[in-house]
């Protein structure tokens, strides 16, 4: 969800009758709330709590701890004031939100691309490898009725990276760290993504580690698809058909997150990779997932 949308009929309404569970797209991440270090803005990511709430949807806060989106003065401080400073944030954050979030990422894509090891982020460099169970410990403490996520992609199948995000959850809970859920971002493309085992298969084991999966940041690129347009749209409808039908299947997995509404607002420019065309008309891909909710 964009709030900055929420003045667009179409996209309000369409929104409004389509989803019960929302994700801030930016709104909530630290780069937005707080340019001025101390001086928290909570303004947009009150209005899609808002919003949520007025339609009886759930919001999942996005995200406390991310290498992306971090206000430029964080780069600066020292190992203990960024320790001090990044304490102070979830908890402001996660405070603020306290009880109306139903869900948090709270550390987004700690894992190296190549699957070698912990991404090596300022935090890492700075805090040590654990930050990440310190973020989790300060986010369960300002909000203990919200589920805790990490969130993360390129681990959606099998593969190294998929292993290390497995072992990194695998230690953290045995260390005793507030870990409820995984998120699986899902950014793929129709005509290149993990196979439909492999993604069974590591929902699989992620729930047999006793966590909640979601697919939380779905869409679906098209343009490595060869042939006509219709063809381009009937392969994402087969992708998002096929997806969504893994996740009704493992009974752990509790909700998949589209990342956007209708191709007229996506960070993916030109790949067409939502449910809705630019008019807010659904797609072949929409009824692919209608399909899979309905077992088809
Ligand atoms: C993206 C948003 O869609 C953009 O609007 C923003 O400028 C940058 O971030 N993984 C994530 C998301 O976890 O937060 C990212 O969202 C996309 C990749």
């Amino acid at each position: 969800m964009q709030s900055g949308l929420l003045n667009d009929t179409r996209y309000r309404t369409t929104t409004a009758r389509e989803f019960n569970y929302l994700t801030a797209e930016y709104e909530m991440k630290w780069g937005a709330i707080e340019a001025t270090r101390g001086d928290n803005n909570f303004a947009a990511g009150d209005d899609i709590v808002s919003f949520a709430a007025s339609q009886g949807m759930d919001v999942k806060g996005h995200t406390l701890l991310w290498h992306q989106s971090v206000p430029s003065w964080v780069s600066a401080l020292s190992a203990a004031d960024l320790r001090d400073a990044l304490a102070a944030h979830i908890r402001a954050v996660a405070g603020h939100f306290r009880g109306r979030v139903h869900a948090w990422d709270v550390v987004n894509e700690a894992v190296s691309d190549d699957g070698a090891g912990l991404r090596d982020t300022l935090f890492r460099q700075k805090l040590g490898d654990g930050y990440i169970a310190e973020a989790f410990r300060l986010a369960r403490e300002a909000d203990p009725s919200a589920l805790l996520f990490y969130n993360d992609y390129g681990g959606e199948g099998s593969g190294a990276k998929s292993d290390r995000i497995y072992d990194l959850l695998r230690n953290l809970l045995a260390a005793g760290v507030p870990v409820d859920g995984v998120g699986l971002q899902m950014h793929v493309s129709a005509n290149n993504r993990p196979s439909d085992a492999a993604i069974a298969a590591n929902m699989r084991r992620l729930a047999d580690l006793g966590l909640r999966i979601h697919i939380s940041e779905m869409d679906v690129k098209v343009n490595g698809v060869a042939g006509s347009v219709d063809q381009k749209l009937e392969a994402q409808k087969s992708a998002y058909k096929s997806v969504v039908a893994i996740c009704v299947a493992e009974p752990r997995c509790e909700a998949v997150t589209f990342w956007g509404v209708s191709d007229a607002h996506t960070w993916l420019t030109g790949e067409t990779p939502l449910l809705f065309d630019a008019q807010y008309a659904p797609k072949p891909a929409y009824t692919g997932v209608l399909d899979a909710l309905r077992r088809r």
